[in-house]
This record gives C-alpha cells, structure tokens and sequence, in this order.
C-alpha cells in the first residue's frame, strides 16, 4: 500500500494524515483515498493504450460498488462488470453507460435477465446452454436482442486460493471447454441472440501472468477453429484477478498484462474487455481501528490486542487464512520497542482474527491502527453479526475528507425488523 511513516505526523495513506482521519471521524472507519483510486485506474488504462490495444475496462464491482466509487470510474470511462440486478441498477445510477456493462454470474434470474435485455447492456457473460436457451426466450418476449459472450471453463488452475478460484473443470463456473463450440453454434441459431465472442476469467488474487498465457492460449484456439467453422468472433473477455501485494507476493503489473495480451490476441484483432476489481480498489482503501484492551495471558503466547473492528466488519483473515498489514497510526507508538504480538477482533469466535506472532511497537489501548488494502472485498462483505453497527465509510481527496456513509446507529438494526402480533409483546 502507499504508507509512510512520518515521524511527525505518525501514519501517511498517500497524502492523506490517518492520525487526523482517525481522530475526526473515530473507528471502525473504512477510507477511500480517491487520489490512488484514481492513479491506479490510470495506470492500467494507460498500459493498454501504449501497446496500441483497444481494450474496455469494465470494473468488477462486486469488489466495491459504493456509489463514490463507482462515479469517480464512470468519470475516468470505465464500464461495470455486475453480478446481479442490484448492481445493475447501482451501475446505472452513477451513470455508467449501459453499452459499458457486461453481466456475470452462474446463476441469474430471470427477473435479472430481462432488467439486462431491456437495459440492452452491452455484454451477457452466458453461463451455460441452459442459461442461453432462456435468455433467447426472455429476448424474445421484451422484444429486443441479447448481446452474449459465452464464458468458458478453461480447465486451467490460477494457482490461488481454493476458494477464489474459478477456472478449473471441477468448479461451476462457464460452460466445459468441450461444449463451446456446439453452443456457440446453437448461440447463432436461437432467435434474438447476437454471439459477439467468448469470456474467461480463471480466479482472483493472481500474481503471475502463467495462468493468463495458458488460458487466453486455449481461448486462440477456440476462437480459431469456430472462425474456421464460419462464426464470427468479435470479442473476448478476458476476465479480472489481477493480484495485489498483501505481504509479499508481487504484485500483478499491468504492463506485463499489457505485454502478454498484446502478443498473445493482438493477431487475432478482437475486442478486448478486462474484469478487475481488487487490484483498482484493494490498495486503495483501508480500516482504521482502534485497540480496546491488551490482554497478557502468561508466558506461553503473546499479548492479544483487542481492537474494536472484528470479522463482520473485514471477514478476509476469517475466511480465507488472508495476511493484511497492520501498522499504529500515531508517531509517538514508532518510539516504543517493537513485540510479537497477536491481533484480534471482539467478536465470540476464535476466528475473529487478524494477526498472529505479528512484530509490531507495542499496542497500548486507545492506539489506532491501520489495516492495509481492505478496499476491496472488505466493507461489500460487512455483516452486522454480535449486533455491530456497519462502520463509518470515508473518502479522501488530497487534504480533503467526506464521510461516504455514516456510521450505523444501533437502532438502524432493527429498523426492519417486525414482532408478529400473535401474542403480546413488549415492543
Ligand atoms: N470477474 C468475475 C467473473 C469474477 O467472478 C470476479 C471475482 C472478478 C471479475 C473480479 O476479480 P478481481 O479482479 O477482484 O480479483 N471475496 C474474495 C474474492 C472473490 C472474487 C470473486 N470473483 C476475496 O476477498 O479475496
């Protein structure tokens, strides 16, 4: 992440001064520094343009759809890459063109389908010949053509997390590698279906472009032999994952995804789209925390720090063993010696984890503390579990700060929650 330590004014996120964040708007506080947001999206676009390749960016948006996000994208001209009708409609109001949405997902409804056909987005991403044959018919009762790329399983492991990983035959992801050519051909002779080309996307959290070679290979050779058998393909999508580094691992360049889909598909003069979300958004964002209690627990383990951000507020540590920087935000805690120390949040599960044996200066109650690239993936898988309001959300532009999202009150909780009237009751 972009961090500096300044002795002076403690913890730096880009330029923005976390100290006086933290002390502003308290914790727990996600925040968005919109300059790096915005440099990230820069980057990458500017990696395709200088490899003269025509490429649509189409931010995957599960990653982080707040609405300050989405419209500084829409600004920069990115599209959406949506995974229901909530974020379909999420994507329009920040007036994301509807030629620049594609819509992913195994499993749509048919609610969802037709909002996409009447919309006339610019992309299905279609799943399955089950799913083609009932978009086709959802088409044909709005009464207007469904743009679709068929999403392929390339049968190629991404080498990530099992979790997060898409791409091979055993998961349910796209339709068999075996099964595309069929029902690509069947794609042209249903009615009100326009076939513009084929999708992949092999997993999340990828640091190495191997598994991006071994897929678009396969996806040349398909693409090829349906050319061969008379099907015009227009386009490719090539899919998101692109990893960032959360302790050591590289991060994903885009110059070398530049680099490699331009020796790879450039021949093939298609239209490219990319799905990222995680390597825009993660870097971008963090959680301010702040610690409740320093346990010692004897000789046996290291002091347990208890901060006041927990899993439901970043389930990443919980549910995939994931490995997030932590740093104090104050100058005064650089001065003190460092300890190992574990990091955990409040909530009743022993789970409720962010960091084990971590070397750190030694946390005091009432520290604050940063913990690093959470933009992703963090505030969108919030729950309210224990009854813990959703923290604060914070965005930050150079010296300026704005709260995105105000701090759920308590009685937001059961604002929607209803008592029959079976019996009395107390409420
Ligand atoms: N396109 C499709 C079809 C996807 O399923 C995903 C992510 C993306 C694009 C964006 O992938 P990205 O560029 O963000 O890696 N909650 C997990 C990650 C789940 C990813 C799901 N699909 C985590 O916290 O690591």
């Amino acid at each position: 992440p972009d961090i500096t330590i300044d002795p002076k004014d403690g913890l730096l996120f880009g330029t923005t001064s976390l100290k006086i964040i933290a002390e502003q708007y308290g914790s727990p506080s996600w925040i968005i520094n919109s300059d790096i947001l915005k440099s990230r999206y820069e980057r990458l676009n500017q990696a395709f343009k200088n490899k003269q390749l025509d490429v649509s960016i189409h931010y995957a948006m599960k990653a982080n759809g707040h609405l300050a996000i989405l419209d500084l994208l829409a600004k920069e001209g990115a599209g959406a890459d949506i995974v229901s009708g909530g974020e379909l409609k999420r994507a329009l109001k920040t007036n994301i063109p509807a030629s620049k949405i594609c819509f992913s997902g195994v499993g749509k409804t048919e609610d969802e389908l037709r909002l996409a056909v009447e919309t006339e987005i610019g992309q299905i991403n279609v799943e399955s010949r089950e799913e083609l044959h009932q978009l086709s018919k959802i088409a044909q009762k709005v009464g207007k053509n469904a743009a679709i790329c068929l999403r392929i399983n390339p049968d190629v492991d991404a080498k990530t997390h099992h979790k997060i990983t898409t791409g091979l035959a055993e998961n349910k992801f796209g339709i068999a590698y075996q099964q595309a050519i069929t029902v690509y051909k069947e794609a042209y002779q249903l009615p009100n279906i326009t076939p513009l080309g084929f999708d992949v996307h092999i997993g999340s959290q990828i640091s190495s472009t191997t598994p991006y070679r071994q897929a678009f290979l396969r996806m040349v050779d398909l693409i090829k032999a349906a050319r061969t058998q008379g099907y015009d393909v227009t386009t490719l999508d090539c899919g998101g994952g692109f990893g960032i580094s959360y302790q050591n691992e590289p991060e994903a360049n885009p110059e070398d995804i530049a680099a490699l889909m331009k020796e790879v598909l450039a021949p093939l003069d298609l239209k490219l789209g990319i799905e990222p979300g995680r390597w825009l958004i993660g870097p971008s964002g963090l959680l301010i925390s702040k610690v409740l209690i320093r346990k010692d627990n004897g000789p046996n383990t290291p002091p347990f720090i208890i901060i006041d951000a927990a899993m439901n507020d970043l389930i990443r540590p919980a549910m995939y063993e994931a490995w997030h920087g932590i740093l104090p935000i104050s100058p005064e805690a650089y001065l003190r010696p460092s300890e190992a120390l574990h990091i955990d949040g409040p909530v009743c599960e022993s789970g409720d984890v962010f960091a084990r044996d971590r070397i750190l200066p030694s946390l005091q109650p009432g520290d604050y503390i940063a913990i690093f690239d959470a933009g992703a993936y963090g505030s969108v898988m919030s729950s309210t579990y224990n009854a813990r309001p959703l923290a604060a959300q914070i965005m930050t532009k150079g010296s300026q700060s704005a709260i995105i999202q105000p701090r759920q009150t308590i009685e937001d909780l059961w604002k929607n929650e209803l008592v029959p009237s079976w019996y009395p009751n107390n409420i």
